[in-house]
């Protein structure tokens, strides 16, 4: 009994200090142990069936685009465009977003990446995306949106270059960014006037 209660104690220290490492601070990257326990713990969480549901919305290039355009507006600040986490915000956090290209992420079945954009995970800062919580269009309410940023988690690994620069311009602005941009459509303007008009209504769509 005594070496059982020693030996729990130990695991229990050990524990502990994996996780208060770092006074706290978001600054630190997980160790090991607690990154693993974490995984296991938030696997379990999920329940069985969701994990085993299917993406019940084909793939498509429209859908393709919308879930990029959308995961530029609402993800990236974290994630990045290319998804590599590699971002100040995401930097900042504990834990940090992991990279979605990575095989880590991948080999989650697309009931539990679904899962995790709904739910969000909880201790961490990934926000639940459910109907009530952070996603605007109209066809959310069954989980449309967040199916078809399963199929675009699936496509990161394959971003072209065009994809990506495509998305930096629905990623959120700051004031500076935007006043630069209104200097640049301006200047665009005085030159061509017929120029700037289309290209407004490009970036309103
Ligand atoms: C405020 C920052 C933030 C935003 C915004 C955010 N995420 Fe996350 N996301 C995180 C963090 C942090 C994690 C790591 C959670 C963990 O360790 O369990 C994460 C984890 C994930 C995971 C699980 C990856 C894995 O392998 O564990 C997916 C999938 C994901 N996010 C998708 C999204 C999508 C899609 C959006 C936009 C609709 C989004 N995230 C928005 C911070 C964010």
């Amino acid at each position: 009994m005594i070496l059982i209660g020693v030996l729990l104690l130990g695991a229990a220290v050990a524990i502990a200090a994996s996780m208060l490492h770092g006074g706290l601070s978001a600054k630190a990257t997980p160790t090991r142990l607690e990154a693993v326990l974490a995984r296991n713990a938030r696997h379990l969480a999920i329940p069985g069936n969701a994990r085993l549901t299917q993406n019940p919305v084909l793939d498509s290039p429209e859908g393709q685009r919308e879930a990029r355009l959308h995961f530029a507006d609402h993800c990236a600040i974290c994630h990045g465009n290319n998804g590599s986490g590699d971002t100040p915000i995401g930097n900042g956090l504990y834990p940090k977003p992991p990279d979605l290209r990575k095989p880590q992420t991948q080999e989650l079945s697309d009931g539990e990446l679904f899962w995790i954009i709904e739910n969000g995970v909880r201790f961490t800062g990934m926000p639940a995306f459910s109907s009530n919580g952070n996603h605007t269009s109209a066809n959310h309410g069954n989980g449309q949106d967040s199916w078809k940023l399963v199929h675009f988690i699936r496509h990161l690994p394959y971003l072209t270059s065009t994809e990506r620069l495509e998305m930096e311009r629905y990623n959120p602005k700051g004031p500076e960014e935007r006043a630069e941009e209104e200097e640049e459509n301006e200047f665009l303007n005085e030159a061509t006037p017929k120029a700037k008009s289309e290209s407004q209504v490009h970036k309103r769509k």
